[in-house]
């Protein structure tokens, strides 16, 4: 289906549940966006509450520049490296904070731990996409979801009780507790059903989903942005100083390339699609992302091409069907996209995601393809993400 609007009605369907992560069980088996109707509701809205007011504008504004500061600073006096390393490092905190996983001693070999558990749990996500053996796959997935368990959740999960105890005798302001995911499935105020085993899972999940796609999106954006300025020094200037435009283009590079390429739904009772297809309870519907976002009836008869200047009618996103749609539309879009910008906006207080953040960090370190080493697609998935992407920093 590669029509916009109809695959927009898809994704808004809710007879259609959940499907891509069928195969990939071990890791995604009762976590939230493989959940339907109320639990995922329940889940959904206890979730939600770690978006109390100011969140973003705490986070944007105040905790990430210091968490990309660090591993900024030590990428520019390399003079640059690997591109999706680098990506790695930055998200991998970024998501962590979110989801409530603490790195007590904030060194390297513990982020390399961290990255090591995170690309076995990516391997869980795409499982559909691989071409490894699969069973093989499944028990590198369970070893780390053990050693996360012992390593990072349960010292998160006992600092994280004591302060709610704190919270509960002294009746501190909120403010004394962490915002993030874990601290309020800890406190459980709605009384959800989450059994340890589902927190583990959980929390692996949540960890792999904010960096696993915002990392592939770095990298696709900052080539797209090479290509696009392709050493024209205006252009080039113009990225440095505008951060808007370089959001523009987080946004427009996200149309081009989904996390995944197709969002999968499975039937829950029979149904007519949009298409007038017939489907019979639990089969499944594949969603042709990549296409729909590339609709020329939405997106006119250029639809193909990286334009961060492109103009949207009233209503469409610029980023396409890339953040989902509907029950599960991405809970981190904010987080990592930022706001769509109003005319009137002010580039002070916008809000403006992490990834235009991080990329106009390199942009302003003067970041260039290495033109001695040739980036690399990722021969180990099926999906089109970028594996290795050498790049320059510093004076040309
Ligand atoms: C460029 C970055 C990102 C992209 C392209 C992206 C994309 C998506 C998409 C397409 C979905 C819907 C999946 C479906 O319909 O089957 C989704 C859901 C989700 N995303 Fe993201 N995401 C990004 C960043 C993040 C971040 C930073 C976080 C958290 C820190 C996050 C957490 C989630 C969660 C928890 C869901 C499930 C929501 C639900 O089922 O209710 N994502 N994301």
């Amino acid at each position: 289906m590669k029509d916009y609007q109809q695959a927009a009605r898809v994704l808004r369907d809710t007879n259609l549940r959940q499907g891509l992560y069928d195969e990939g069980a071990v890791l995604m088996d009762g976590v939230l966006v493989n959940l339907h109707g109320e639990k995922h509701r329940a889940r959904r809205s206890l979730e939600n509450k770690v978006f109390r007011r100011g969140f973003f504008t705490h986070y944007e504004k105040e905790v990430f520049p210091k968490t990309l500061a660090l591993t900024i600073d030590q990428f520019v006096l390399d003079g640059g490296g690997d591109l999706v390393e680098f990506g790695f490092r930055a998200l991998i905190n970024l998501t962590c904070d979110f989801a409530g996983i603490d790195r007590p001693q904030a060194s390297q070999p513990e982020t390399d731990r961290l990255l090591l558990l995170m690309r076995s749990f990516a391997l869980g996500t795409t499982l559909a996409h691989s071409k490894d053996d699969r069973d093989k796959v499944r028990q590198q997935v369970r070893h780390a979801l053990s050693a996360f368990d012992v390593e990072f959740l349960q010292p998160s999960v006992a600092r994280r009780l004591s302060l709610i105890r704190q919270l509960e005798e002294r009746s501190d302001g909120e403010n004394a507790l962490p915002r993030d995911v874990l601290t309020v499935l800890l406190r459980n105020e709605d009384q959800i059903e989450l059994d340890e085993a589902q927190l583990l899972r959980e929390m692996a999940f949540f960890v792999v989903a904010g960096a696993q796609t915002s990392i592939h999106s770095l990298v696709h954006v900052m080539h797209e942005i090479f290509v696009w300025a392709s050493g024209d020094s205006r252009t080039l200037g113009k990225l440095r100083s505008d951060p808007m435009l370089v959001q523009r283009c987080v946004h427009e590079s996200a149309r081009l390339h989904p996390s995944s390429p197709v969002a999968v739904r499975r039937a829950e009772c029979p149904i007519t699609l949009p298409t007038h297809q017939k489907v019979e309870t639990g089969e499944r519907v594949v969603v042709d992302l990549q296409g729909a976002n590339q609709d020329p009836k939405i997106f006119g008869a250029n639809a193909s091409v990286f334009d961060p200047n492109r103009q949207f009618d009233k209503g469409i996103s610029p980023y396409g069907l890339s953040f989902g749609l509907g029950m599960h539309a991405c809970i981190g879009r904010t987080l990592a996209a930022g706001v769509t910008p109003k005319p009137d906006a002010d580039p002070v207080d916008h809000q403006y995601g992490i990834i235009a953040l991080i990329a106009s960090a390199l942009l302003k370190n003067g970041a260039r393809p290495d033109p001695k080493q040739p980036a690399e697609m990722d021969a180990k998935t099926e999906r089109p993400n970028w594996g290795r992407y050498p790049i320059l920093l510093g004076p040309l």
